[in-house]
């Protein structure tokens, strides 16, 4: 079972969208897929179709990581054909008063995540991260095994990718966790920008094969898609988004096969594909 942290401290450079459209892609080629909505701001959580209401009055996350509550039990099951997704509720807010590296609470969603009950029923686990290195994003980098980061081109997105390859390093040293970079998803590309074709330069010579082929387009549809509750897939399957994504995730699940393949798994690739050496 691949877990999959999707993350970058920014805000806005399309993690939801990213997690929201490759959970439906994953799920189209066979996989059983459970989504996490690790944001306060619930954007998965609403986009997937959820009321305020039910995110108010139903378990969510902060069950899991608050009060040793087991994922299943807060799991709504299918809530897109194929994927099960455990909501975000606003108390994420005050996680960093609730977990820290004293009390054990880094390892809240590792300990979950790694019951039978879930290990038995996916294929792929998928972790939508709140924009900030907070406790809910280190509980997410200790239980993944893969991470993913979403990023606009831009000068400003080039020093953040520094900041969170020097916060996966410390993690993985003073934590002994092990964490494979699946790779930089450059997302939200405007063909008019021509800043933004320099920073794809600038990004793609700094980080060669870390950084997927796949690029994601500024795409209006992306944003009528999660209005209707919809993955691209079925709201705008032809649309250029939808055409990115699905290969996004074709270029993802590949690297897992082949780093599944040659190195035996997770334990081989932390020796040759860290995200500590990848992200200097
Ligand atoms: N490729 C795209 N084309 C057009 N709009 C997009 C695209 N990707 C994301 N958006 C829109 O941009 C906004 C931010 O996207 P999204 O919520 O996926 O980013 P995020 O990184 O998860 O944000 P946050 O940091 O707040 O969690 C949303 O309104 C979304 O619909
Ligand atoms: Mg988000």
């Amino acid at each position: 079972m691949h877990i999959l942290s999707i993350m970058n401290h920014k805000g806005g450079v399309g993690k939801t969208t990213t997690t929201l459209n490759v959970a439906a892609a994953l799920n189209e080629s066979g996989q059983r897929v459970l989504l996490l909505d690790l944001d306060s701001q619930c954007s998965a959580s609403f986009a997937m179709g959820l009321s305020r209401q039910e995110l108010t009055s139903s378990p969510s996350i902060a069950d899991v990581l608050f009060n040793d509550r087991d994922v299943t039990d807060t799991c709504y099951h299918n809530v897109w054909p194929g994927i099960d997704l455990v909501p975000a509720s606003i108390d994420l807010a005050h996680a960093g008063l609730r977990l820290n590296s004293e009390n054990g609470g880094l390892q809240q969603l590792s300990q979950a995540l790694s019951d039978r009950s879930i290990t038995e029923t996916y294929d792929t686990v998928l972790l939508d991260c709140p924009p900030a290195i907070s406790s809910v994003t280190l509980n997410a980098l200790m239980a993944s095994t893969d991470l993913l980061i979403p990023t606009v081109p831009s000068y400003l997105s080039m020093q953040g990718l520094k900041s969170i390859g020097e916060v996966v390093s410390r993690t993985r040293s003073d934590y002994d966790n092990t964490l494979a970079l699946s790779g930089i998803a450059l997302t939200r590309i405007d063909r008019h920008r021509s800043m933004m074709e320099d920073a794809t330069r600038e990004i793609r010579n700094h980080y060669h094969r870390n950084v997927f082929e796949t690029a994601i387009p500024e795409d209006q549809v992306v944003e009528e898609a999660q209005k209707r509750h919809q993955s691209l897939f079925t709201y705008a399957p032809s649309s250029k988004a939808a055409k990115q994504y699905r290969a996004l995730t074709g270029e993802i699940t590949q690297r897992w096969a082949n780093y599944d393949a040659v190195l035996g798994g997770i334990q081989g690739v932390t020796s040759s594909s860290t995200v500590s050496s990848s992200l200097p």
